[in-house]
């Protein structure tokens, strides 16, 4: 199978949930506290290695032991993680609150700020045997771009997940396979567009996802659609990481990109009914057993 290259953050969750929201100044107590793997890079690469990827991780972690469990789990999921970098100081941080159906996230990124800038010798070791490029946007910007116009040169597909959402450089969009926003983030990028608008201009690049509705692109005839499947939601956090990870797997498996969505749908379906960003996600064998009882 064709190999993956995750280019992004990985991180840890410090996760609080809460039934009250605290005011200003106000101290609540809350009902439960965990520490789960996050990062919404290592989290696209595990979801992609659990579905049955070939999966590579560039990023970096600290000197901390936050950062030798980070790449443990790599390890124990079979991901490359021979370019991944250790630079001094603490590796990166997300802060989660949730209180029922809200989540709130702050993210410290660290050591995810910290990655070494690749020459373009390097960059080209580090994707000489990879057919497909992963990017979200929680390590520096600069990066991301140089990856994606190295991608367009050597005709490497790439999928940028824009979360956090920055505005982006047409260039930049021009040059990605897929762009992944979610509405929010589709709104930012595109502020003079409606969604109807963007998705025809982009046909077959933008998918957008519409959180527990789905998702939808443009085919260049026509609107698709493509609907989740209901479930009882847990945790949402690291769902759209899960998206990602699972219609990457698909469309280098070859299937369409309608059913590539579809099995994305499913993933981060599944992914939600257990706490923590990768506590859910699937393994190529659950996320069968679910197709089969559709
Ligand atoms: O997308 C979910 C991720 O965003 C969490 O795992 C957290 O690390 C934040 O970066
Ligand atoms: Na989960």
């Amino acid at each position: 199978m064709g190999k993956i290259a995750v280019i992004g953050s990985c991180s840890t969750d410090f996760t609080v949930q809460s039934s009250q929201i605290p005011a200003q100044g106000e101290t609540v107590l809350g009902e439960h506290f965990s520490i789960d793997f996050g990062g919404k890079g290592a989290n696209q690469a595990i979801a992609a290695a659990r579905l049955g990827g070939n999966v590579k991780m560039i990023g970096a972690v600290g000197d901390d032991d936050f950062g030798q469990k980070i790449l443990a789990n790599f390890k124990r999921h079979h991901i490359d993680i021979s370019d991944m970098q250790m630079v001094p100081g603490p590796s990166g941080s997300a802060h989660i609150t949730l209180y029922d159906n809200d989540n709130r996230i702050i993210v410290v990124p660290s050591a995810n700020h910290h990655i070494t800038f690749p020459s373009e010798a390097a960059l080209e070791k580090q994707l000489q045997d990879v057919d497909f490029v992963v990017l979200q946007q929680e390590i520096n910007l600069n990066i991301n771009e140089q990856v994606i116009h190295y991608c367009a040169a050597h005709e490497i597909p790439v999928l940028l997940n824009p979360a956090p959402a920055t505005q982006l450089d047409p260039e930049l969009i021009h040059q990605v396979t897929y762009l992944t926003p979610n509405e929010a983030e589709r709104e930012l990028i595109f502020p003079n567009q409606t969604l109807s608008e963007s998705l025809a201009a982009h046909p077959n690049k933008l998918i957008v996802t519409l959180g527990d509705q789905g998702a939808i692109y443009h085919n260049g005839m026509t609107e698709c659609f493509i609907p989740s499947f209901k479930t009882q939601p847990l945790d949402t956090t690291g769902a759209g990481d899960t998206f990602n990870g699972a219609l990457v797997v698909g469309l280098i498996n070859g299937l369409s990109l309608a059913d590539a969505i579809k099995q994305a749908n499913l993933a981060a379906s599944l992914s939600v009914q257990k706490l923590g960003a990768q506590g859910g996600i699937p393994t190529l064998e659950e996320l069968q057993a679910a197709e089969a009882q559709l």
